[in-house]
């Protein structure tokens, strides 16, 4: 470990180890922090859908950034293969966003105009996925809705950033982070560091680090559970999604079926009323998934604010502090912008003020504890 670093990241999730890879890029000693293993916590929970048009409902900065994020992924798989070894594990299927009554046409049907997305009847639905419940009234096909599987992408953006320079400390919480004369110090169990911006990238656990940065902001955790089956039965290449609930089609024949939603729940291990609960949707969408053999069932814990958009940026009284935490359901679509934004940032490169101001960390819908 180095006494000082151009800047220190904390947590390798897939936010933190996205901007890694952006900073080794622009040629910047790195260190990144992670208190337990790249990847493993919430990131590793995630069904990996790349949903700018499936969770985005309004036309705002943040559908645009996740447009643009989406997009950013076109390339991002080769380039990280490139220098990594990792394959993130694309499949380009696409994704029906299913409609089970009238009401749920008319709302999806507002997404007709947007490039990707075309209207299905059912007799086209059933006739791309014949396996596809019967009851269903029609559905949107969203050909950019694509999926990754985000434990991959987390370690092919480590790992990537590792080969050009970066320093991937993991079972190394930073403990303690001072605004401290020119420099910034950053407390670890391994010793302190020194460094001239600092990153924190630490998912739902960023409040402590927020707090003692002078931030009072609250991180509200919103448990999700999956399990995963295995698929030696039928044939499905598309994503099937409805009331945010999905049946993920990975390339390994596995289908991951996910997630529940519980606000305020901070446990990591899944329950058996959740799993009922999101079994029982499945089986809505695609009745054959019952007699499948279950493979195995995790949770992992979202990182909420208060209006369910990320804060990236400076910190308001200190542009050496930097922030990216709080992307909610949507971390593995946004990771890529995040990370050269934050990047960008630093680099004292021009950004996109549309974004900047929208996730900004001193708006008046962030919430104190
Ligand atoms: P994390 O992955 O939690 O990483 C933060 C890291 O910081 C952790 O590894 C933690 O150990 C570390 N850390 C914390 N404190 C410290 C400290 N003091 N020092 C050092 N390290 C620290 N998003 C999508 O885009 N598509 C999906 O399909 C999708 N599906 C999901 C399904 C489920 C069930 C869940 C739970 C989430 C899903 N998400 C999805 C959301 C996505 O997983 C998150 O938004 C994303 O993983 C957040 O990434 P992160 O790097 O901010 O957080
Ligand atoms: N984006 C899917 C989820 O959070 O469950």
């Amino acid at each position: 470990m180095k006494k000082h670093y151009d800047a220190v990241v904390i947590g390798g999730g897939i936010i933190g180890s996205a901007i890694a890879y952006h900073l080794a890029k622009e040629n910047k000693s790195i260190a990144l922090f992670e208190s337990e293993t790249i990847g493993g916590r919430t990131t590793s929970a995630a069904a990996g859908m790349l949903g700018a048009h499936a969770e985005c409902e309004e036309r705002d900065a943040f559908f645009d950034f996740a447009l643009h994020s989406q997009r950013l992924y076109r390339g991002l798989g080769e380039e990280l293969y490139t220098l990594s070894g990792i394959d993130i594990r694309q499949h380009n299927g696409g994704m029906f966003k299913l409609a089970f009554s009238k009401e749920d046409v008319l709302r999806l049907r507002k997404m007709d105009d947007l490039d990707s997305v075309s209207w299905h009847t059912k007799d086209e639905v059933l006739d791309k996925e014949p396996y596809t419940s019967d009851d269903i009234f029609g559905a949107s096909f969203i050909q950019d809705d694509v999926h990754v599987e985000p434990y991959f992408v987390c370690k092919a953006y480590a790992k990537a950033a590792k080969a050009l320079g970066a320093e991937i400390f993991e079972h190394t919480p930073v403990l303690h982070v001072e605004r401290d004369g020119d420099a910034l110090s950053i407390e670890t169990p391994k010793g302190i560091v020194w460094a001239d911006h600092v990153a924190v990238a630490s998912g739902v656990w960023s409040g402590m680090l927020f707090k003692q940065l002078g931030l009072n902001h609250a991180f509200f955790s919103v448990k999700g559970e999956c399990l995963s089956v295995w698929n030696d039965d039928i044939p499905l290449t598309t994503t099937l999604y409805h009331d945010h609930c999905y049946i993920v089609p990975r390339k390994s024949g596995r289908l991951v079926v996910g997630a529940t939603m519980k606000p305020g729940d901070w446990s990591e291990t899944p329950d058996l009323g959740g799993l009922e609960s999101i079994m029982k949707k499945a089986k809505t969408m695609l009745p054959a998934i019952q007699n499948m053999k279950v493979d195995r069932f995790w949770a992992g814990l979202r990182p909420g604010t208060k209006d369910g958009k990320p804060y990236i940026g400076r910190h308001p009284e200190d542009s050496r502090i930097v922030f990216a935490a709080g992307h909610f359901r949507n971390g593995i679509l946004l990771a890529p912008a995040t990370g050269a934004l934050i990047s960008d940032l630093i680099m004292n490169k021009e950004v996109n003020q549309d974004w900047l101001h929208a996730f900004r960390i001193d708006r008046k819908e962030a919430v104190h504890i």
